[in-house]
């Protein structure tokens, strides 16, 4: 059987150009990229009027997240399917080490949800929540055997958070290793007061989230990450970035990083609710609120102009979801107590259509720079390029043909995920993943899914030194 297939008309789009050319692909990986291809194909794409983007790589996602009470409402396998319908093809998901358990122990459970069951491919962040000196022996196994290239500390919630003196010895660990270390940065003694604060006066409304979690909280957590990644040499990446300051402090610590020239550097991560949702959603009177409970929370217009400047000129390195949904009945858990709402919200499906309609569309980016936050610099920063992240001779055959004169509205309704809201109900976006492929294969073409359950394959991640 004749497995190759042939794209023809598409504009390719790497983070550094974009030319008119035909793409040959087979056994998986990209064969050919030239003007006119003319070989016989297994199956054969006209792609005129479209762009072929690298296929999407999520590098923050939380499928099935264990939290008390349940798990988050997405598996690997309603949640990867509803990422390739919106042309992600790879997430990376974390795996959490339990208090008192080992990091094997937890990427064994991780990938036994996924492994069968994922229908992109998937790879997995390691979270630290325990270091001790078997957890320190189990980073470098992590990273010799298990293909892992990056640690995730948390400096906020009771259940993950680890002390400054944690923080810098898992450091000096994952740089000897020329590994990455990624963080949750909010100052979680101030969330805890202000939460406890808001208890003993009755605040119990979804509008005090916000408040408990201030920016000061994720501003202060940011800069002494930085400074400790300084210290240490180590890199470190920042998830979910909400505010101006911080960002700027990252800027400058990155700046810093790059003067002492033998470091590796710092690099941003935003996400779509940061850049498009106001903290007035949570005003909303009722219990609609929740839907927008997300740690850090949603800001307001000074820091989304903010963000989006990073986004425009460089200093927002890669833009993920933070995918982690919950059902508005699992929402409903944090009913007459604001704190127990679980946190998080559905993306992963709107990822790319919301950057090109608010970045590309709207003239504030260009598609080389939706490339480079949507897939190049992930695959870079991660460890997975150029397997992944480019459309290039040798890269595996991930590209979404997107149509950039579509129409759509999201919504719960049409939406993939398993989720009965979406945060960005009814809005109108431009732009669709016409046809989303995964090592290849066709995925999704027009709407429907071509792959079976447990395609996806689990990629293990190399250390570029
Ligand atoms: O509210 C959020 N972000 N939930 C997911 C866990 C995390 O902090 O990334
Ligand atoms: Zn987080
Ligand atoms: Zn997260």
């Amino acid at each position: 059987m004749n497995t190759s297939l042939l794209i023809k008309n598409g504009v390719v789009v790497n983070a550094d150009k974009k030319r008119r050319a035909d793409v040959y692909i087979d056994e998986g990986r990209i064969k050919e990229i030239k003007k006119s291809i003319t070989r016989p194909a297994g199956r054969t794409i006209d792609a005129s009027g479209c762009f072929l983007f690298p296929g999407g790589i999520d590098p923050h996602v939380h499928m099935e997240l264990p939290v008390r009470g349940g798990h988050s409402s997405d598996t690997f396998s309603t949640g990867s399917r509803a990422a390739l319908f919106g042309g992600t093809t790879t997430i990376i998901d974390f795996a959490n080490q339990e208090r008192g358990g080992t990091l094997s122990h937890a990427l064994g459970e991780w990938m036994s949800r996924a492994n069968g069951n994922s229908f992109c491919d998937f790879a997995f962040h390691v979270s630290i929540t325990d270091y001790n000196d078997r957890t320190r022996r189990e980073i470098r196994e992590c990273v010799e055997r298990h293909g892992v290239s990056s640690f995730k500390i948390f400096t906020a919630y009771e259940a993950l958070r680890i002390g400054d003196a944690d923080i810098l010895a898992i450091m000096e660990d994952v740089a000897k290793l020329h590994a990455i270390v990624l963080a949750h940065a909010e100052n979680g003694d101030m969330i805890e007061r202000v939460t406890a604060k808001h208890r003993s006066h009755g605040k119990h409304e979804v509008k005090y989230h916000p408040e408990a979690h201030p920016v000061e909280a994720e501003i202060e957590a940011t800069t002494r990450l930085v400074d400790m990644a300084l210290h240490t040499g180590c890199a470190l990446y920042v998830v979910h970035i909400t505010s101006g300051e911080a960002l700027r402090r990252l800027a400058g610590a990155r700046k810093a990083h790059a003067r002492r020239k033998r470091l590796p550097s710092v690099f941003a991560e935003t996400c779509p609710q940061y850049l498009l949702l106001d903290r007035a959603l949570y005003e909303v009177p009722g219990f609609e609120g929740a839907k927008y409970v997300c740690s850090p929370p949603l800001r307001g217009a000074a820091d989304r102009a903010a963000l989006w400047r990073g986004i425009e000129d460089g200093r927002i390195d890669t833009l993920a979801t933070d995918h982690c949904p919950f059902t508005m009945k699992q929402k409903e858990w944090g009913l007459g107590d604001y704190a127990r709402i679980p946190n998080g919200v559905p993306g992963v499906e709107h990822r790319m259509q919301l950057l090109f309609s608010e970045g590309v569309a709207k003239k504030r980016i260009k598609p080389e720079r939706f490339v480079e936050l949507t897939s190049t610099a992930a695959a870079r920063v991660f460890g997975l390029y150029p397997k992944k992240g480019a459309i290039m001779p040798g890269s595996d055959g991930d590209i979404v043909i997107f149509d950039p004169e579509a129409v759509d509205r999201i919504s719960a309704r049409s939406h993939h995920m398993n989720c009965d809201y979406s945060v960005y109900e009814d809005l109108r976006v431009r732009g669709r993943c016409r046809t989303v492929i995964l090592r290849g294969t066709v995925a999704v073409d027009g709407g429907a899914l071509e792959l079976p359950e447990g395609f996806g394959r689990y990629i293990p991640r190399v250390i570029l030194v």
